[in-house]
């Protein structure tokens, strides 16, 4: 808590820029995520959501601005990124299992290396945490056993094996049939309940509407809007947002 009694955000964005080349991806990026908070990011293809989440762990540098992750600047290299690499966790829309290792081995792989957990405590957890995701039984299996929503759900347990501060969500239900969308969404909307800080880049309109406390509208490299879900969906306020709308209400 601060003097003021306000908890202190978790991710501070201020200013931030970015190029690929002459592309200007991230345009003048401000934003904070509180802990505990829940923010959907949403937008037209090529936006720059991805970009926007990745720099959060800093798989992409910025050119330009500052973020701050839990009070620190983001480290450049070495143990100070490893670290916070460890803290914030991702899923992907494609699983990113390491196919020759059983479900189980996935989930303990980043404890037990990392962050030098014992085998056997490593184990316990992820037994517990694959519990939660709702695939204990499949444990000894290996990723292309799973179906898709499975293996999703080994994704966030995998994440969540690291005790992380925040986990970033990108678009983690688009590659899956639609009938394994659910599935994933209730394990993310579990999370939310339990109070875990996420950024969710999806067109999950329910999800935005069940979990998120707040929504993000991006295109062109440029927050245009944020409100509540209930604003957003029935209310935006730029054309650009109401267009986006449209076509993913009647798609
Ligand atoms: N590594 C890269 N090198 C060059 N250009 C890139 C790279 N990654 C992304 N871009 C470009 O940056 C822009 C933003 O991409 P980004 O993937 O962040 O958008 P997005 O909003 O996630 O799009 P989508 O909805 O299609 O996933 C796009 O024009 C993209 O082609
Ligand atoms: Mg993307």
């Amino acid at each position: 808590m601060t003097e003021n009694g306000h908890a202190s955000p978790l991710v501070q964005m201020e200013n931030v820029n970015k190029h690929f080349g002459a592309l200007h991806v991230l345009r003048d990026i401000n934003l904070t995520v509180s802990r505990g908070e829940v923010l959907v990011v949403i937008g037209p293809s090529g936006g720059g959501k991805s970009t926007l989440c990745r720099t959060i762990n800093r798989l992409e540098t910025i050119d330009a601005g500052k973020i701050v992750f839990d009070g620190q600047v983001l480290p450049d290299e070495g143990k100070a990124l490893a670290k916070l690499r460890s803290e914030v966790g991702m899923v992907f829309q494609s699983f990113n299992l390491f196919a020759h290792k059983t479900i189980r081995e996935n989930v303990t792989l980043g404890p037990t290396k990392v962050r030098g957990t014992a085998k056997d405590q490593a184990d316990k957890r992820a037994m517990e945490l694959l519990e939660r995701v709702g695939i204990a039984t499949q444990a000894d299996k290996y990723p292309a056993q799973l179906s898709g929503g499975q293996q999703q759900r080994v994704a966030i347990a995998r994440a969540l094996a690291m005790d992380p501060k925040m986990i970033l969500f990108d678009e983690p239900t688009s590659a899956l049939d639609p009938e394994m969308v659910q599935e994933v969404l209730d394990v993310m909307i579990g999370l939310a309940r339990d109070g875990m800080t996420m950024m969710v880049v999806t067109h999950e309109m329910g999800f935005a509407r069940r979990a998120a406390n707040r929504v993000v509208f991006m295109a062109d490299g440029q927050i245009v809007e944020e409100n509540t879900p209930d604003e957003f969906f029935t209310n935006a306020q730029t054309d650009r947002a109401r267009d986006f709308l449209s076509k993913i209400l009647t798609h």
